[in-house]
């Protein structure tokens, strides 16, 4: 008997990403310029077929790993991009018409997954000032709530929680038994953490990314910290050998040499600092300096905008529509000051 999954038939997908080439990608939060070349070429140097050949080992990277965050292997799962990490949470701790609390607009495939799985997705909107209120979510978590997600920064906002509000929140989500998810994965933007949190105790997870300031999207490694009985769980639902050899072999590459983060730390604040001042020179209102991006309001139309960006000045960039007082606005990934730099001349010769 043939079968198809009824959800599938309705969920929308957008798998748009396959043509960046030879563009400037301020799109989607990656780094623009990647790590230095002759490190690259550094960590190629000694693969063999061998390592090719054979399947990824994580044994040793998570052993790595757990040492650079000061914790011990069991409290983390490795997985195939963060996005990987936050649909399994969703699949293991939420039932078939679950309830799933978020902040909207957010990463969008919170809500892809929470459909693709059947769960009841309640929104909690900014409000007109772009602020998320902490009395918002508490008041969104019922007793029915099976799980809490909350970015620290948040995209494409940039909006970050106090200890006092996150305290708040957590405190509501343990009294009335909810899983909570942190995507940071947006962490060393802004380096406050609550890790301390999934490290510390049950019904917490925090997902991070090698994507992100560790410029490896193109390998898809990311990771899913929390209470070892809830990673095993985690870990039980991933396919056979789903982290890359050479994603690992990469990103224990740079934990591992000294100044790499620090310098990729330092280039990404140059290039912040430098695009804030030309915003706030040329009269831009701007928000979301917690991440890797920002989010501009333009003087003219926003899409028009980047139409032209991409055609006339081969960059990409993104719209958001209708949020909040800026209405129609563009959201940059932020980069190195040389790519900065060739952002601001195209914005102030195309919004006129
Ligand atoms: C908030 C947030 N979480 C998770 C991800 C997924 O990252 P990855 O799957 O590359 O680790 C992204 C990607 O843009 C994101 O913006």
């Amino acid at each position: 008997m043939y079968f198809l999954n009824k959800q599938l038939q309705n969920l929308v997908r957008v798998f748009d990403q396959n043509d960046r080439r030879g563009y400037l990608r301020l799109d989607l939060n990656e780094n623009p310029g990647g790590l230095p070349e002759d490190f690259i070429n550094k960590v190629l140097e000694d693969v063999t077929p061998e390592f090719v050949a054979q399947y990824p080992e994580t044994k040793h990277f998570s052993e790595v790993l757990a040492s650079y965050l000061t914790t011990t292997p069991d409290y983390l799962c490795l997985v195939n991009g963060s996005a990987e990490g936050i649909r399994y949470i969703i699949e293991a701790f939420t039932s078939p018409k679950g309830k799933i609390v978020g902040v909207v607009p957010s990463y969008f495939m919170f809500q892809v997954y929470s459909e693709m799985y059947e769960r009841n997705f309640t929104p909690v909107p900014y409000h007109e000032d772009l602020t998320i209120r902490s009395d918002d979510i508490i008041n969104a978590l019922t007793e029915d709530t099976q799980l809490l997600i909350l970015l620290n920064p948040n995209n494409p906002m940039g909006n970050v929680y106090s200890d006092d509000e996150f305290e708040a929140i957590i405190s509501v989500c343990r009294q009335k038994k909810i899983t909570v998810l942190v995507d940071e994965a947006y962490y060393y933007f802004w380096p406050k953490t609550f890790i301390k949190y999934a490290l510390s105790e049950r019904h917490i997870f925090i997902t991070r990314t090698f994507s992100k300031l560790f410029s490896m999207a193109g390998c898809r490694l990311g990771y899913v910290v929390g209470a070892p009985e809830d990673i095993k769980m985690v870990q039980k639902l991933c396919t056979p050998h789903n982290t890359n050899a050479f994603a690992m072999k990469f990103a224990q590459s740079i934990i591992e040499t000294p100044g790499m983060i620090d310098m990729l730390v330092s280039n990404f604040q140059n290039g912040r600092q430098y695009l804030i001042d030309a915003l706030d020179t040329h009269g831009y209102r701007h928000k979301g300096e917690a991440g890797n991006f920002i989010f501009i309001e333009p003087k003219s139309d926003a899409d028009t905008i980047v139409k032209r960006m991409k055609s006339e000045k081969k960059i990409l960039i993104k719209t958001y529509s209708n949020v909040g007082e800026f209405g129609n606005c563009l959201r940059v990934s932020i980069g190195e000051r040389k790519y900065m730099e060739r952002f601001m001349t195209a914005l102030l010769e195309l919004d006129t």
